[in-house]
């Protein structure tokens, strides 16, 4: 849909700040998005532009209506983005702060006694909150086993853990070490079947720039995203939280509204950074379909992003022209398999016999960036049982093109024949 539509490649690529050129290194391809996407060149002004102001929003002059009708504005491009229809959005820290501040809100907030569940696939910022919410509310922790094979987790993997007693759950929506999602909708379907008043958050960082985000049709209670990973800019962290979990005790400044989940004084720069993605979104969704409709064109955007991350993730692993993929290469082991469906913008691979940093390196000096995944706290839960000490993590977004796959092959094709 992208690269067959002629020019559209080239505007988006316009669009971004840094596509071919790193800074301090130079020239490179950018195969590094999952730990943090390319920023867009509206986020870049709009941050220069906040940077410099000194007033507060809400302050009754010019420059504090402005900022307030700014984050008004940012708050409802959020609302839009997840498509909520009720509940709140706020800002924080990071995602890893608000998914702790979700988890400890549900757990603080439900009912005593009973289990917190989630899966080995989590990324430490829900495991980590689950495992010291559920410590300190004195509740047991179901961990349902991700398939080591597919590098996902199933529905059917939740049901054979679910007890009517589970009062919080975790869900990763898409693994930033295997590249994979889950099925969050059928996975908080199951959960409300049996538990109907578990409260459910979700880990939505790997996924949010892989495709629409959709919190009323996944039926969660909250999910959280970081920015810098869909092409905004580091410092803040997104979120969305339901009426359910909103009613839930939180740290709240005493005598301020109970509702509140913001901490503070707000950082317009970082509502208006939010509306520079949601406006880049509209304009491609705009690209490849003709509705009238704001968000339809949001999720015209997230289906045409998922085509061009299948388009790579198929090149990558089933080659291009006349390079094979990686699938094909001797002494290549793909984590997670090597199917495409469900793979959101991430393939992470292991070269039989060599170290993965210095497999990273040798593509550093070939002018492609990637990233060494070892098997620490961050990604431990997947490399361990593979026995794997480490990995290289290859990970692209829709600006990426299959010439620069193509380019990634050359050099692995060089290294393994
Ligand atoms: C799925 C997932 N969850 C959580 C995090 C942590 O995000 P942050 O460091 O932006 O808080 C990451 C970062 O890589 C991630 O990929």
């Amino acid at each position: 849909m992208i690269a067959d539509t002629p020019g559209l490649m080239d505007e988006i690529r316009s669009r971004f700040a840094h596509v071919e050129t790193c800074p301090f290194e130079g020239r490179r391809i950018f195969f590094e998005n999952a730990g943090g996407a390319l920023h867009l060149k509206s986020v870049v002004e709009t941050s220069a532009f906040h940077a410099a102001i000194p007033d507060n929003p809400g302050r009754a002059n010019a420059a504090g209506t402005r900022l307030q009708q700014i984050v008004e504005t940012g708050k409802a491009d959020m609302r839009l983005f997840f498509n909520a229809r009720s509940g709140r959005v706020f800002v924080g820290e990071s995602g890893t702060e608000l998914l702790f501040r979700l988890v400890r809100a549900a757990a603080l907030g439900t009912e005593a006694g009973g289990a917190m569940i989630g899966s080995t696939l989590e990324h430490p910022a829900t495991a980590s909150a689950r495992a010291r919410w559920a410590g300190i509310t004195g509740r047991a922790v179901i961990k349902v086993p991700h398939d080591d094979a597919t590098g996902t987790v199933g529905v059917e993997a939740y049901r054979a853990h679910l007890t009517p007693d589970i009062r919080v759950a975790t869900i990763l929506h898409t693994s930033p070490v295997t590249g994979m999602a889950a099925d969050v909708a059928a996975i908080a379907a199951a959960i409300r079947e049996v538990a109907p008043a578990a409260l459910i958050v979700v880990d939505g960082i790997q996924h949010a720039s892989h495709g629409a985000v959709d919190v009323a049709g996944l039926g969660v209670d909250g999910y959280a995203i970081s920015p810098y990973k869909m092409f905004a800019r580091h410092g803040y962290g997104v979120a969305w939280a339901s009426d359910r979990l909103g009613a839930c005790g939180k740290d709240n400044l005493a005598g301020g509204p109970a509702d509140n989940w913001e901490l503070g004084t707000r950082d317009a720069g970082a509502y208006a950074t939010f509306s520079d993605v949601v406006s880049y979104l509209d304009w491609l969704g705009g690209q490849v379909c003709d509705s009238p409709d704001r968000r339809a064109r949001l999720e015209a955007a997230g289906r045409a992003i998922a085509a061009q991350d299948a388009r790579l993730a198929r090149a990558v692993i089933g080659g291009t022209g006349t390079l094979p993929g990686l699938g094909a290469m001797a002494g290549i082991t793909l984590i997670g398999g090597d199917r495409i469906d469900g793979r959101e913008g991430v393939v992470s691979f292991r070269a039989v016999g060599r170290d993965s940093p210095a497999l990273v390196e040798h593509l550093r000096k070939n002018g492609i960036r990637v990233h060494t995944r070892k098997a620490d706290h961050y990604s431990g839960n997947v490399l361990v049982p593979l026995g794997m000490a480490d990995c290289v993590r290859l990970s692209f977004s829709h600006y990426n093109t299959e010439a620069e796959v193509a380019r990634f092959l050359s050099v692995m094709q060089g290294l393994t024949s």
